[in-house]
């Protein structure tokens, strides 16, 4: 059985050239078993005629804000309230800039501003539109607010150019959304845990040890299991990122805190360890401001080590996980060392990644991990830290269905 049969989709159509190519995704929607409701802004009224998709979709379509009629028929909270999946087909630059800022000056933005339902967005625009700065960044922001893309495709355009910004074809799109569906009950009845972000361990009041970590991968890989159906918990140190949506978020500062909050949350079923945890912490920490004597030389700083959380939860003598992940992020012998964590700390799977400056992998985009079990090592090809997740909860869910 498809998995769209009975889901309702909220169709968000924006003014795109592709916008024409909605008519054939609602009817593959539809004959897979969905049922599909559309909202147009008022530039999409200009590429499609709400005629067209109120035939097509055999239900009203809305289109005006200010609609009385629209308004009592159904408000704009319930009409983004009653789907299972909003998705965004096309999405143009100007729809994912005022979806990046919060907007909801049409209809439209103003659904996709009060859903609390998933968003698929299908982008399409002209390749140097996609590829601007301020594409990208907004592309980024919603991505970290759990917003997924299929797209854009690479090809011919409207405008007569050629490269990235071709909305993807009703096919891809109809796939993604089965996609999501199926992959929504895959770790249904699970639980997961998750340490995501570095550490931060106080010196005194006001200056703390830390590093780098951006919690954009640990934050994606929490994203991605509850988007596969997994109650999941986020333990997060301090980052700059938004909570992912339907995850269960402890935020904390220091390794103390976060193996303490990890310890509460069990039993779970899986236990991905992301989190860029500080070795070290200061063994006296001081109550007031450390002060600067003048001419005096710096008082050395005496640093004890901090508990392993991966390894505390790989070893716990009761309530171990099913499945303990860490990652192995090195900047020499990559494979040897990941091999030997694995090893030392007593996890099922080491996630190996090189961080040296040059592969921009820490607070990057992008990064290119090996999977380490006790099966060996799987090289995957270097792709957004999103799509890791994605995959890694593919690996999860396929592990742990051979292994109920
Ligand atoms: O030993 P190393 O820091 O390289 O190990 C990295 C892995 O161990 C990561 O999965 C990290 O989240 C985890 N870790 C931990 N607690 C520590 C140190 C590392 O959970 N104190």
């Amino acid at each position: 059985m498809s998995p769209l049969v009975g889901k309702r989709i909220l169709l968000v159509i924006s003014g795109g050239i592709a916008a024409y190519k909605c008519l054939e995704l609602i009817r593959s929607l539809r004959a897979a078993g969905a049922s599909v409701r559309a909202v147009l802004t008022p530039a999409a009224t200009q590429f499609v005629t709400p005629l067209s998709v109120a035939a097509i979709t055999e239900d009203k379509v809305f289109s005006d804000l200010f609609s009385l009629t629209d308004e009592s028929e159904m408000g704009h909270i319930r009409l983004s309230r009653e789907a299972d999946l909003v998705v965004v087909a096309p999405a143009t630059a100007d729809l994912l800039a005022r979806m990046a800022a919060g907007m909801a000056n049409d209809l439209a933005l103003t659904a996709l501003l009060a859903t609390d339902k998933p968003i698929l967005c299908a982008p399409a625009m002209n390749v140097r539109m996609w590829e601007h700065a301020a594409t990208q960044a907004n592309v980024v922001t919603l991505a970290g607010r759990g917003v997924r893309f299929v797209g854009p495709d690479v090809g011919d355009m409207a405008c007569g150019e050629y490269g990235p910004g071709r909305m993807a074809e009703p096919d891809e799109i109809l796939a993604a959304i089965a996609q999501h569906f199926a992959c929504g009950q895959r770790l249904a009845n699970r639980r997961a845990l998750v340490t995501s972000g570095p550490t931060r361990e106080p010196l005194d009041p006001v200056r703390f040890l830390s590093n780098r970590s951006s919690g954009r991968q640990g934050h994606a890989i929490a994203a991605a299991l509850a988007r596969f159906g997994a109650r999941t918990q986020l333990v997060s140190g301090p980052t700059a990122l938004p909570d992912p949506p339907a995850v269960q978020v402890v935020h904390v500062e220091t390794a103390q805190q976060m193996l303490a909050a990890c310890e509460q949350a069990l039993p779970v079923d899986i236990a991905v360890c992301a989190a860029a945890v500080s070795d070290w912490r200061a063994a006296e920490p001081q109550p007031d401001k450390i002060k600067k004597e003048a001419g005096a030389a710096p008082e050395p700083l005496r640093l004890v080590e901090n508990p392993d959380i991966l390894a505390t939860l790989s070893r716990a003598a009761t309530r171990r996980p099913t499945l303990v992940i860490g990652f192995a992020a090195e900047t020499s012998r990559l494979l040897d060392n990941a091999v030997e964590k694995r090893r030392r700390k007593g996890c099922d799977w080491i996630l190996a990644n090189d961080v040296s400056a040059a592969t921009g992998t820490f607070g990057g985009e992008t990064n290119e991990v090996h999977l380490i079990s006790a099966d060996g090592t799987e090289l995957w090809p270097r792709m957004s830290k999103e799509a890791v997740a994605e995959r890694l909860a593919f690996a999860i869910a396929e592990a742990l269905e051979a292994h109920p």
